[in-house]
C-alpha cells in the first residue's frame, strides 16, 4: 500500500459529568487526511486546507504524531501528509484530537496495524500535548475507538468502549469565537467539595448505566455537570440561553463540548433533534455572534478508510 485516505471524526469530550474521562465521536463532522508512502524517511506535510495550521513537522499535531510513530517503529520509509480540516481548531470538538488520532490510525495502516487501539491512543495523546500542553485522552480515544468511551484510568491508560443507544442524536452549535483549551483548564478549581464529587461520580455512573440499558430517562437525569460547567460557561456567550432552549425543546441534556465554545445537546430520535436544532438556532440568531450548527448520529465506528 502506497496511499491512504481517511476520515477522522470530531468528538465531544466530557459529555457533561465526565470531565477528562468520557467522550464520543460524531458522524457528520471530521477531517480528511491522506498519507503517501515515500522512500525517503521522515514526514512532510504537502497540503493543509480548511484551517490555518503550521507546516512545521514538530509543531503540527498530525506530523508530530506520524514522526513519533515512524521513529518508534524504526520504519524504513517516510510519509507525506495532506490534512483537510472539516471543522475549526479551538471549537471544542476535538480538532487537534482528530489530527492526532487520524495521524496515528493512518500511519499504523502502513505498519500492518502493528499498534493496538490503546497504543494508538497513547501516540495520539502525545499530539494533544503538542497542541495544548496536556496528555488528555478523552477526545483522541473517542476518535480512535468510536462510539462512547470511558478513560477508566490514565496511569496505566485504560479505555473502555461503551455502547451507543440507537436513537441518540447530537445537536451542536459552534459560536464563532475561540476558546483555548489551556485557558478553559486554567479557570477550573484544583479542589472540589466532597458532596460535589459525590453528585458528579453518581452522574457518571448513571450515564454509563443509561448507555448500557438504553434508558433515555436515566441518560437525561445524569447529563449534569456541577463541577466544570459553572466555571467554563462564563467563557461562552449565551450558554444558558442555548441550554435552556435545548432542554425546553426536549433535549435529554446539554452542556459544553470539551473545553468549548461548542455547546452540544443529546436528543432521543430525529424528530426531537430537529426541534432542538431549531430552538438553539432561534436562541442564537440575534446575538450578533456568527455560529455554525450540525445535527448528527453518534459515530459508532470512529475512523474510516475512504
Ligand atoms: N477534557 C478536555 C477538557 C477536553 O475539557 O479540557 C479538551 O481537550
Amino acid at each position: 500500500m502506497d496511499y491512504l485516505k481517511i476520515f477522522s471524526p470530531a468528538t465531544v469530550a466530557n459529555v457533561s459529568c465526565g470531565f477528562d474521562s468520557l467522550g464520543f465521536a460524531v458522524e457528520a463532522v471530521g477531517d480528511e487526511m491522506t498519507f503517501t508512502k515515500t522512500a525517503e524517511k521522515g514526514v512532510k506535510i504537502t497540503q493543509i486546507t480548511g484551517a490555518n495550521l503550521t507546516y512545521n513537522v514538530d509543531e503540527n499535531v498530525a506530523s508530530a504524531v506520524v514522526k513519533k510513530i515512524l521513529l518508534k517503529a524504526n520504519a524504513n520509509f517516510g510519509i507525506e501528509l495532506t490534512i483537510h480540516k472539516g471543522f475549526s481548531p479551538g471549537s471544542g470538538l476535538g480538532s487537534s484530537a482528530a489530527s492526532a488520532a487520524g495521524a496515528a490510525f493512518g500511519v499504523n495502516q502502513f505498519l500492518k496495524n502493528k499498534y493496538s487501539e490503546l497504543e494508538l491512543t497513547k501516540f495520539a495523546m502525545f499530539g494533544e500535548e503538542v497542541a495544548c500542553g496536556s496528555q488528555i485522552a478523552d477526545n483522541v480515544a473517542a476518535a480512535i475507538y468510536g462510539g462512547f468511551v470511558l478513560v477508566r484510568s490514565y496511569n496505566p491508560l485504560e479505555i473502555v468502549k461503551l455502547p451507543v443507544p440507537k436513537k441518540l442524536r447530537v445537536v451542536a452549535i459552534h459560536p464563532q469565537i475561540e476558546v483555548k483549551t489551556k485557558d478553559a483548564r486554567a479557570v477550573l478549581p484544583t479542589e472540589i467539595p466532597l458532596k460535589d464529587a459525590v453528585t458528579q461520580w453518581a452522574n457518571v455512573g448513571g450515564l454509563i448505566a443509561g448507555l448500557y440499558t438504553e434508558n433515555y430517562e436515566l441518560i437525561s437525569n445524569s447529563l449534569v455537570d456541577i463541577i466544570v460547567e459553572p466555571h467554563r460557561k462564563k467563557l461562552i456567550p449565551h450558554f444558558d440561553d442555548v441550554k435552556n432552549a435545548a432542554l425546553n425543546a426536549g433535549a435529554l441534556g446539554a452542556g459544553i463540548s470539551g473545553s468549548g465554545p461548542t455547546i452540544f445537546a443529546l436528543c432521543k430520535g430525529n424528530k426531537i433533534a430537529k426541534k432542538v436544532h431549531k430552538a438553539i438556532e432561534e436562541a442564537y440568531k440575534n446575538t450578533g455572534i456568527d455560529f455554525e450548527m450540525f445535527t448528527s448520529k453518534v459515530n459508532a465506528e470512529g475512523m474510516k478508510i475512504l
